[in-house]
């Protein structure tokens, strides 16, 4: 069998094109939606995103920007930031571009944004709304991967899903949103044992784990879906956490590296951003 694939890209950009009118219709009402994204140092691969982001909502015709601080800003001073944006009502929605320099406590900066512009879904109240099924802003992969799932058309109500990866950005969020789609969740990590097996079981398939073809063709039951969520730069390509090549012979669905769950992130992004400046003009 040769797996479909899922087309991140292009549900990316009709996702985005869908994003239009609301947009316009805020800016109607003098609410133009601001997203600005705080980035703390120099990492090359932040830099990519960061800029991707704030492309994305300019184009968007959203108030995007990019607050570039140098890696040697302590922790007082970002809080105070974040405190300062929480104020701006010109702001709708904060990203703090992760990961941070060692010295500061990312914690303790993600606490400090206000939940109704953490646009992220990182904030504890966010997460715990996310936990208990209240609305909340839900993290942009995760959130990015169900949309992703829902236009296969197949019914995830029911099936066995598993999550290799428990990170609070990706794993733990997937875990409850297939949840709330009625799925049976498993969440694998690294000290899982049998892993194959119980991948093997799994319907639908999301690997977050962060290294390079880590699922096999043989962990894959025939007929899954997979989702690959891994990117990872390897000499001069973009690598998935997934044997693309070995996989698409045993799925049903897959997605591709690059062109899969990364470009839906930034769509998502968008959504959650778009959301909060409704939020703010319906106040
Ligand atoms: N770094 C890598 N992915 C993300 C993300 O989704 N949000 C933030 N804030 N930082 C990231």
């Amino acid at each position: 069998m040769t797996a479909q694939l899922i087309d991140g890209k292009a549900i990316a950009l009709e996702t985005r094109k869908a994003l239009r009118p609301r947009v316009e219709a805020l800016i109607e009402k003098g609410i133009t939606p601001g997203l600005t994204v705080i980035m703390v140092g120099d990492n090359p691969a932040s830099a990519v995103y960061v800029r991707n982001k704030e492309k994305a909502s300019q184009k968007l015709g959203m108030n995007g920007t990019v607050l570039h601080l140098p890696e040697e800003t302590v922790e007082e001073e970002l809080i105070a930031l974040v405190k300062k944006l929480n104020a701006d009502d010109t702001v709708h929605g904060i990203l703090v571009q992760l990961p941070l320099p060692k010295h500061i406590e990312e914690k303790k900066v993600l606490n400090a944004i206000d939940p109704q512009k953490d646009v992220d879904g990182f904030h504890p109240v966010n997460a715990g709304k996310l936990l208990i099924g209240e609305k909340a802003y839900v993290p942009c992969t995760p959130k990015g991967v169900i949309r992703l799932l829902k236009t296969t058309g197949v019914e995830l109500s029911g099936k066995n899903a598993v999550v290799i990866g428990r990170s609070n950005i990706v794993g733990k969020p997937m875990a409850l949103l297939l949840l709330q789609e009625n799925c049976t969740v498993t969440i694998a990590h690294s000290r899982t044992q049998n892993l194959s097996e119980i991948t093997k079981q799994a319907d639908i398939l999301v690997a977050a784990v962060g290294k390079p073809n880590f699922v096999s063709g043989d962990m894959v039951k025939p007929g899954a879906i997979v989702i690959d969520v891994g990117i990872n730069r390897v000499e001069d390509k973009l690598i998935g956490d997934v044997n693309f090549d070995e996989a698409k012979e045993v799925a049903s669905f897959i997605t591709p590296v690059p062109g899969g769950v990364g470009a839906m992130t930034i769509a998502m992004l968008m959504e959650n951003a778009v959301e909060a400046a409704e939020n703010y003009a319906a106040k």
